[in-house]
C-alpha cells in the first residue's frame, strides 16, 4: 500500500482536554497544528469528567497552592515527584482563570465568583481540615471543558482530522519522532503525518479491565504506540478505582455527590467509612474508600440480593440540591440503575477509573527516556502521560488540572523546541513499514482469532488478578495468562472480510493497545513487592521506602523492567517529605 504524506509544524494525536489545550497554545501562536481524533472532539472521554478542576482560588474559604500540592504528594503516597507537582498546584489558578476567560460555564458564588466544592482528600493548613477547591460547572464539567476549548481551537485554526486512528510512531536513526501514520476509519487511507513536533494526548487506557468508568474509545493506543516504538512505560502497576460506578454497568457517579454530603452505606445501613478514615469518613482518599467498600463486601456487608454492592444516599440533600448540582448523576441513575437518588440510594463498586502512569514526560511535557534523555520532537501531556504528578494515587479533579497545565505546558515547549528547528527532518526510507506490517498482518489473518473474545479475555484476566485488592499467586498467574495470549495477539485478525466495516479494523488495531498497557501492568504489578497507593499487595501489606520509593519502567523489547528515582525536590519550595499516609 502507498502511503501518501502530509507535513505539518505539529501533529497532535487525541483531542481531550490536553490536545485541545495544546493545540491551542501552537495554533494561536500561527503553526500548522494537525489534532488527529478516533471521535468528533467534543465526545473525548474529557466530556466524561463529573466533579471539577482543582485549584486553589479559595473562593469558598482560605486556600493555597502549597496545601493543594500537599494533599497531592499525600494522595500520590509520595511516589509522584515534587518539581511536577509544585508546577501543576502553582499553575492551576492561571489555567482555570484563563478557561474562565475562553468561555466555560463555571457555577458561579452569589458574588460572581466560581463556585468551588469540596473533594476527598482536599485539605486545608496541611492536612488540618477539608477545603473546598473543585471548580465546577454542576457535574459536568469535563462537557462544558470540552466545548470552550474546542471553540477556541475552531477560532485559532486548528486542522482537525476527525474519526482518524494513530496507528505508530515515526523515528528517525536518532531516535528523533518525526510523526505519526494514521488511518482514516471511513475511507481505510493511510496517511504519514510529517510533523517537526508529535505531541500524544491520547487518555489512558481503562479499557484493559473487564469494569471501567471509561469510555470504548480509551484503549491506551499512546502507551501502545510508544511501547512499540521503543519508549519504556512509566509506573504501569497504577490504575485508580473510583469508589462509585454503576453497580454493573460502570458508569460513573461523581465524588462530588459526597462533596455535596452524600454518604456510603453497607447493608445494615451503617456508615462504614467512619471506621476506616475516622476524621474525613467518606471524603478520604480514593484509593482509601474503595478498599474500605471492597472489605465490605468481601466480608458479606454488602447490599442487593448478591451482596455485591454498597449503597450511595444523597436523598436527604433535597431535590433542589440534587437538581442544581448534580443533574447528570440524577439522570445517569435513573438510566443505568433504575432509580432515582431523590428517593433511593445508587448501589455502587469501585470501579476502574485512571491510569496513573504512561509515558514517562517532564513538567515540560518532554517525553524523557534513561537512554539519553528527551527524545527529540516528542511530547505527551494529559492521562497517556506520567510527568509523574499523580504517583500511585491521583487525587480526586487533579486530571483536569493535570490536562490544562500540563496541555499547556507542553504546547509551549514545543513552541521553544521549534524556534531552533529548521524544515522537517528528512524520513527514513522504511517511514510507515510497521504500520503497513501490522494491517497487513490482519488483513491476512483471515479465520484467525477472533479479536473480541481475545479482549475479553484480557480484561477478565486484569479484572480477577490485579484489581483493587492484588495477591502473589494471582498476579503469578495474571502474568502468565497475558503473557500466553502473546501467541492468539499474533493470529488476530479480521474473520470475514468480504462483510467487515472498517470499525472491526479499528477494534483489532486498538486490541495492540490494550495488549501492550495490559501486559506492562501486569508486570510492573507483580514485580512491586509492597503496597503503595492504588497498588495493594496481601503479601506486602506496608509501603516500603527503603527498597520501593522509585517508579518503574517496562520496556516491551525482553518484557523488561527497570527503575529510577522519584524526585523528592521541589522547584522553589521545601520537600514534602514522606510519612505515614492517614485520613
Ligand atoms: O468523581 C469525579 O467527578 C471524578 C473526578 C476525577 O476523576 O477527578
Amino acid at each position: 500500500m502507498a502511503l501518501s504524506i502530509r507535513k505539518f509544524d505539529v501533529v497532535i494525536v487525541g483531542a481531550g482536554g490536553s490536545g485541545l489545550r495544546a493545540a491551542l497554545e501552537l495554533s494561536s501562536a500561527g503553526l500548522k497544528v494537525a489534532v488527529l481524533s478516533k471521535v468528533f472532539p467534543t465526545r473525548s472521554h474529557t466530556v466524561a469528567a463529573q466533579g471539577g478542576v482543582g485549584a486553589a482560588l479559595g473562593n469558598m474559604g482560605e486556600d493555597s497552592w502549597q496545601w493543594h500540592m500537599y494533599d497531592t504528594i499525600k494522595g500520590s503516597d509520595w511516589l509522584g515527584d515534587q518539581d511536577a507537582i509544585e508546577f501543576m498546584c502553582r499553575m492551576a489558578p492561571e489555567v482555570v482563570i484563563e478557561l474562565e476567560h475562553f468561555g466555560m460555564p463555571f457555577d458561579r458564588n452569589d458574588n460572581g465568583t466560581i463556585y468551588q466544592r469540596p473533594f476527598g482528600g482536599h485539605s486545608a493548613n496541611f492536612g488540618e481540615k477539608p477545603v473546598q477547591r473543585s471548580c465546577c460547572a454542576a457535574d459536568r464539567t469535563g462537557h462544558a471543558m470540552l466545548h470552550a476549548l474546542y471553540q477556541r481551537n475552531v477560532y485559532a485554526r486548528t486542522q482537525f482530522f476527525v474519526e482518524w486512528m494513530a496507528l505508530d510512531l515515526v523515528r528517525d536513526a536518532e531516535g528523533a519522532v518525526l510523526g505519526v501514520t494514521a488511518l482514516e476509519m471511513e475511507t481505510g487511507q493511510v496517511v504519514l503525518f510529517h510533523a517537526k513536533a508529535t505531541l500524544f494526548a491520547t487518555g489512558g487506557g481503562g479499557r484493559i479491565f473487564h469494569s471501567s468508568t471509561n469510555a470504548f474509545i480509551n484503549t491506551g493506543d499512546g502507551v501502545g504506540m510508544a511501547a512499540r516504538a521503543g519508549i519504556p512505560l512509566e509506573d504501569m502497576e497504577f490504575w485508580q478505582f473510583h469508589p462509585t460506578g454503576v453497580a454493573g454497568a460502570g458508569v460513573l457517579i461523581t465524588e462530588g455527590v459526597r462533596g455535596e454530603g452524600g454518604i456510603l452505606l453497607n447493608k445494615n445501613g451503617e456508615r462504614f467509612m467512619e471506621r476506616y478514615a475516622p476524621h474525613v469518613k467518606d471524603l478520604a482518599s480514593r484509593d482509601v474508600v474503595s478498599r474500605a467498600m471492597a472489605t465490605e463486601i468481601k466480608e458479606g456487608r454488602g447490599a442487593g440480593e448478591h451482596a455485591d454492592h454498597i449503597l450511595l444516599k444523597l436523598d436527604h440533600l433535597g431535590p433542589e440540591v440534587i437538581d442544581k448540582r448534580l443533574p447528570g448523576i440524577r439522570e445517569i441513575a435513573i438510566k443505568f440503575a433504575n432509580v432515582d437518588p431523590i428517593k433511593e440510594p445508587i448501589p455502587v463498586v469501585p470501579t476502574c477509573h485512571y491510569q496513573m502512569g504512561g509515558i514517562p514526560t517532564n513538567y515540560r511535557g518532554e517525553v524523557v527516556v534513561p537512554e539519553g534523555g528527551a527524545v527529540p520532537g516528542f511530547y505527551a501531556a494529559g492521562e497517556c502521560g506520567c510527568a509523574s504528578i499523580h504517583g500511585a494515587n491521583r487525587l480526586g479533579t487533579n486530571s483536569l488540572t493535570d490536562l490544562l497545565v500540563m496541555g499547556k505546558s507542553a504546547g509551549m515547549s514545543v513552541l521553544e523546541y521549534l524556534k531552533g528547528q529548521g524544515s522537517h527532518r528528512p524520513l527514513p526510507k522504511d517511514a510507515g513499514e510497521n504500520a503497513l506490517a501490522r494491517l497487513a498482518r490482519l488483513d491476512g489473518q483471515q479465520g484467525g482469532e477472533d479479536v473480541n473474545e481475545v479482549r475479553g479475555e484480557i480484561q477478565r484476566t486484569m479484572q480477577a488478578h490485579c484489581g483493587v485488592f492484588r495477591f502473589p499467586d494471582m498476579l503469578a498467574q495474571g502474568v502468565e495468562k497475558i503473557r500466553a495470549l502473546e501467541g492468539r495477539m499474533g493470529r488476530t485478525g479480521i474473520k470475514d472480510k468480504s462483510k467487515v466495516f472498517n470499525t472491526a479494523r479499528i477494534e483489532a488495531l486498538e486490541l495492540d493497545n490494550i495488549y501492550e498497557t495490559a501486559r506492562a501492568t501486569m508486570v510492573c504489578a507483580q514485580a512491586r513487592e509492597e503496597s503503595r497507593g492504588a497498588h495493594d499487595r496481601a503479601d506486602f501489606p506496608k509501603r516500603d521506602d527503603e527498597k520501593w520509593l522509585k517508579h518503574s519502567l517496562w520496556y516491551k523489547a525482553g518484557d523488561r523492567l527497570a527503575y529510577k528515582a522519584v524526585n523528592l525536590k521541589p522547584l522553589t519550595v521545601e520537600s514534602i517529605e514522606p510519612k505515614a499516609r492517614v485520613y
